[in-house]
């Protein structure tokens, strides 16, 4: 490969503490040392890269920086033999977007450790529909059945529903034969959330219970949360006996203000979910079980594409909650 040859990239600089989004050329000679150098053909847009688009120093640290948590495409270069030219690999998580240059890019370069090998059954565009997104909705799955979730007449919560995170826990729930309730602040998104397995649909303010009570009548078997603070305090207080809650996110707040009641009087579980240091053995088992018995029919409803020179302005849609399923980016 040439060093010096150009790619495509989004590039976010900041100047005087702003922050500004363009479309600019890069050379190879620009990434990062790294086993094996990806040509990347399909990304897809994350909350978190809208933050590391705006320069949220949590997420990134040095600007000039391409975000991009999630890269799907086909080995140029490898130094290690796990991996070979033309290999169609999957990359999400790690410090991919976040410090080191990411699917923004048509190109990245990255360890071996980061890299999944595309199963069987998905194609590199239906691996980045799920994206981060998918994998952490399917991780959270798994954690909830592996914490004793059981198919039954009862109902699954899935909050922030309409989102990356929440539409992709929809559709795979459903598609696994669970129950799913709905919440959404979206209530227009009643047909479309239905329309990938919704059973019930809830308006986010009936999730999101302001009374001081430390317990409030059982109504889920499980919750998906993706949203945290209050919506997420509400789900604790209304899991049945011995249900979990899988904790994924933070759109609405990072605070959990909680008792321990539900804890020791209904022993529920809250359950973390990491998707970007999740060990490869578990990554393997996930990203097989959404290449086949958990890969929704209807994967086709759950996105929009977009280019790269596209996704500036759904940077800002994002981080305002404004965005109904995925983004997938193509290169
Ligand atoms: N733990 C992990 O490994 C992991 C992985 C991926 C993402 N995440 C986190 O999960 C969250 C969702 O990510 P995403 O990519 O799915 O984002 P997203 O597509 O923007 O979805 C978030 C959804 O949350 C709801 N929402 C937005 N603002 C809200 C508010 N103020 N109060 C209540 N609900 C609100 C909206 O859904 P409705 O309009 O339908 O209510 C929105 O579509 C983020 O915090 C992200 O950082 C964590």
């Amino acid at each position: 490969m040439d060093n010096y040859k150009k790619f495509k990239a989004m590039l976010v600089e900041e100047d005087d503490g702003n922050f500004n989004i363009k479309i600019d050329e890069k050379t190879i000679n620009d990434l990062p040392s790294g086993d094996v150098l990806i040509r990347v053909k399909y990304s897809s847009l994350n909350y978190k890269d809208a933050l590391s688009a705006t320069g949220n120093k949590g997420v990134t640290r040095k600007y000039p920086h391409t975000p991009g948590i999630d890269a799907a495409g086909v080995v140029e270069e490898s130094s290690v033999n796990d991996f070979i030219i033309g290999d169609e690999v999957i990359v999400t998580g790690f410090d991919l977007g976040m410090n080191t240059s990411g699917g923004f890019g048509e190109y990245i370069r990255v360890p071996k450790e980061w890299i999944v090998k595309l199963p069987k059954g998905l194609s590199l565009k239906e691996s980045m529909i799920f994206g981060t997104a998918g994998f952490t909705a399917a991780l959270a799955l798994e954690k909830l059945e592996g914490n004793g979730l059981k198919k039954s007449e009862g109902e699954v919560l899935v909050t922030g529903a309409t989102g990356g995170v929440g539409s992709l826990a929809v559709t795979i729930l459903s598609k696994a034969g669970y129950n799913v309730a709905a919440a959404t602040g979206k209530i227009d998104k009643e047909n479309f959330l239905k329309s990938i397995g919704a059973k019930k649909i809830l308006k986010r303010e009936d999730a999101d219970n302001s009374s001081s009570k430390a317990l409030l009548k059982t109504k889920w078997d499980a919750v998906i949360d993706t949203v945290g603070g209050n919506i997420l305090a509400t789900s604790i207080k209304s899991t049945k006996y011995n249900g979990s809650v899988a904790t994924c996110g933070l759109t609405q707040s990072p605070i959990l203000n909680s008792t321990v009641y539900p804890f020791i009087l209904r022993g529920v579980n809250l359950l973390g979910i990491d998707s970007a240091h999740c060990e490869m053995d578990l990554r393997f088992k996930i990203w097989n079980k959404l290449s086949a018995e958990w890969k929704p029919d209807n994967l086709n409803l759950i996105y929009q594409e977009c280019s790269l020179e596209e996704l500036k302005s759904k940077v800002d849609l994002i981080l305002n909650g404004k965005i109904t399923g995925r983004i997938v980016v193509i290169h």
